[in-house]
């Protein structure tokens, strides 16, 4: 049985000026549909857990938006961080609220914000990923092969053939160490050892093997997350989250538990399976110029990818506009990322998209 657990208290500023604070990447339709980020991942995962037994964490600024976006799930099932911890409080309180009626349930973690292509073949990968986590004190991760020294994911290295799931073509290796946002000299020797895969933010493992994960890696966390799952669905629960939260310490759970439990080798029991369903982490325009060239969608031809009402490109190679409604004229100009909303515009190069964070925190600055 899997509760899918799907994570939604990030704020993200790199898709600025269409995500904001209280419109984060998750909650918009980033990746030209109709659907927003949180709606397909749900979608996804509905054919593998009825909507009750979803949970979704997310914040303040968010929850309301959330509960409008995915009205199949319980309100119960979304909880609001009172303030945001990063996801291994986040992780473990949902595992310790389900560990105490079912310790055996598989929790799978999803972020909200990733797009996938092919949706078959994730739930092939996940039905998989559910039959390692079940057989033990198992951690699942899935990796997606590395294109680019990335510095802002996490590294699995893989081992030893663990078991083949031969009518899915599908291999799980043993997980020899994994490593969180490395630096970029070692981002760069991983990229050229071609055991490491990009860890792809999806783990999978029972509640009780999560709950006390954190029991023995961040003891100090445990404690406050015990105290609010025992009230979880109890009147006292909100104000429980309340005072309990602001004492966790705020940390990812590949910091405070895949790192760790790596470095214990063999006994650390994680299995890599391949995220080969059109996995991307859409992290910045770019990423999203990628994604939308690979999907064919809204291309305009000469690698520009123009969503607008009617777009004309001369002599114009590899931008990225988005201005629903209007007429764009593209005329000799390449790799720029423009991106209009009622109020404000952006215009980047798409070599400096990573860096849109700066925009927003210089406005903040001078608000
Ligand atoms: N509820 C809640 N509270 N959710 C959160 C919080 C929080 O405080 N912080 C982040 N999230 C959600 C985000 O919305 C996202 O869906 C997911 O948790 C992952 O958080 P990110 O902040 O996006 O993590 P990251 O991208 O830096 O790194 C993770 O993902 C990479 C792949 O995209 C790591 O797992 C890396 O190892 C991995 O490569
Ligand atoms: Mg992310």
């Amino acid at each position: 049985k899997l509760t899918p657990l799907v994570l939604a208290g990030g704020s993200g500023t790199r898709f600025w000026p269409r995500s904001r604070k209280s419109r984060a990447k998750q909650v918009l339709a980033l990746s030209g549909g109709t659907e927003t980020m949180i709606q397909e991942t749900v979608a996804r995962l509905l054919p593998l857990a009825p909507a009750d037994d979803f949970l979704v964490i997310t914040n303040g600024l968010l929850v309301g938006t959330i509960r409008e976006q995915l009205p199949e799930i319980p309100h119960s099932r979304i909880l609001c961080e009172p303030m945001a911890r990063n996801t291994a409080p986040a992780c473990a309180l949902a595992a310790m609220i389900v560990e105490r009626t079912a310790p055996e349930t598989i929790l799978g973690v999803f972020p909200s914000d990733h797009v996938v292509t092919d949706d078959a073949r994730f739930q092939q990968v996940i039905r998989a990923a559910m039959q390692i986590a079940a057989a033990g004190e198992n951690i699942v991760v899935l990796g997606a092969p590395p294109t680019r020294p990335e510095t802002g994911y996490g590294y699995i290295k893989q081992g030893t053939v663990a078991g083949e799931f031969a009518d899915l073509g599908m291999t799980a290796r043993c997980v020899q160490r994994f490593t969180e946002k490395p630096q970029i000299d070692r981002a760069i020797e991983f990229l050229a050892d071609g055991n490491y895969a990009w860890n792809a933010g999806i783990f999978l493992w029972s509640a009780k093997t999560l709950a006390n994960a954190i029991r023995e890696h961040r003891p100090a966390v445990a404690g406050p997350l015990e105290t609010i799952a025992a009230a979880y669905g109890t009147p006292e629960f909100e104000a429980v989250f309340a005072a309990e939260y602001p004492k966790v310490e705020n940390i990812s759970i590949d910091y405070a538990v895949l790192e760790p439990r790596s470095a214990k080798g063999a006994a650390s029991n994680i299995y890599c399976l391949p995220a080969d369903f059109g996995w991307n982490d859409l992290g910045s325009w770019t990423a999203l110029h990628e994604h939308a060239m690979a999907k064919g969608g809204v291309s305009r031809g000469h690698g520009n990818i123009v969503e607008c009402d009617q777009a004309l490109h001369l002599e114009a190679f590899g931008n990225y506009v988005y201005s629903p409604g209007k007429t764009v004229a593209l005329l000799g100009v390449s790799d720029l990322v423009v991106v209009e909303t009622d109020d404000a515009i952006l215009i980047t190069t798409r070599a400096h998209s990573q860096e849109v964070g700066r925009v927003v925190s210089e406005l903040t600055k001078r608000q």
